[in-house]
């Protein structure tokens, strides 16, 4: 089968992170929020270079959908090469999504780093929902997509660790603050292991919905090689899942975090 698919569009959107707009009747018309898509990163004989990527935003009228990508290693510098009109081979789209919300809740969204990026397409797709979002960067340099979240949500937090923009510190704190006077109803986080530990603990203690999107390194992408396991609990015992095909969303009570 022919993955191939057209780019609209790609933009810089920080030193390291940059977005590309695909057009795609076979991704927009059956993706749902939390979703990844498979990238081959090079159009040349290196085609075990897939690498996932999660789906940012849809726009259904147009049949596009943009992923965003921080510029790490060999994958993703080669992606930064593609252009404007180049085709692009993409799977999916894959992996499950999160539980959206119900009319009227209240959800929180927790964010950091390239974690941000699957909570876009999320509060884009919930309407009539009450959204407070959180969003953990290093520095200044490093914000983006802000206007885009701040247009998607009822209240958009900013921290940055070294305070150049927004709140000085891990993200979690301001987080932390809101929830001494705010219950939400659902809690959605992706982001560093430790942040998400900490946000999954505390809605366990507290009995509050609370999903995590897992980005663990993949090999197939399809459920067929368990490079991409997580430890799962089990009864009082512990099992693997894999994040590629059981997740990359999880119940916050499922996953082992260490
Ligand atoms: C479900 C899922 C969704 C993802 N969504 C996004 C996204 O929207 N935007 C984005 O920028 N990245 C996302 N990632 C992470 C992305 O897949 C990796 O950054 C990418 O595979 C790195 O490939 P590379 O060849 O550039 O780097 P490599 O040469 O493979 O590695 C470079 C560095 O990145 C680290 N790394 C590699 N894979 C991962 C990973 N999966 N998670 C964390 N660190 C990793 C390595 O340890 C190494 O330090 C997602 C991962 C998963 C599993
Ligand atoms: S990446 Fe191969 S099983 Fe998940």
């Amino acid at each position: 089968m022919d993955f191939r698919e057209r780019i609209v569009k790609t933009e810089t959107l920080s030193k390291d992170i940059h977005l590309i707009r695909i057009r795609s009747e076979r991704i927009t018309d059956s993706a749902v929020p939390g979703q990844f898509v498979n990238v081959r990163c090079s159009g040349g004989l290196d085609a075990y270079l897939r690498r996932p990527i999660s789906i940012c935003r849809v726009c259904p009228s147009d049949k596009t959908f943009d992923i965003a990508y921080m510029k790490r290693g060999k994958g993703t510098i080669l992606l930064c090469d593609f252009r404007e009109g180049d085709m692009i081979d993409v799977t999916g789209p894959l992996g499950s999504g999160f539980t959206m919300p119900q009319t009227r809740e209240k959800i929180a969204v927790v964010g950091g780093g390239i974690g941000i990026f699957p909570l876009l397409y999320l509060i884009d797709s919930c309407n009539d929902v009450e959204k407070t979002v959180f969003l953990g960067f290093r520095s200044k340099d490093a914000v983006v997509l802000k206007d885009d979240f701040e247009h998607s949500s009822n209240s958009l937090v900013i921290a940055t660790d070294d305070g150049t923009f927004g709140i000085k510190g891990f993200v979690t704190e301001p987080f932390f603050n809101w929830l001494q006077s705010n219950r939400p109803d659902r809690v959605y986080t992706c982001g560093p292991l430790p942040m998400i530990k900490r946000i999954a603990e505390y809605c366990i203690e507290r009995d509050i919905f609370c999903e995590v999107s897992m980005e663990q390194r993949m090999g197939c992408g399809i459920g067929a090689c368990l490079v991409c396991a997580c430890k799962v609990k089990e009864g009082s015992d512990f099992s693997y899942a894999r994040v590629c095909s059981d997740g990359p969303v999880f119940r916050a009570e499922k996953l082992v975090l260490e």
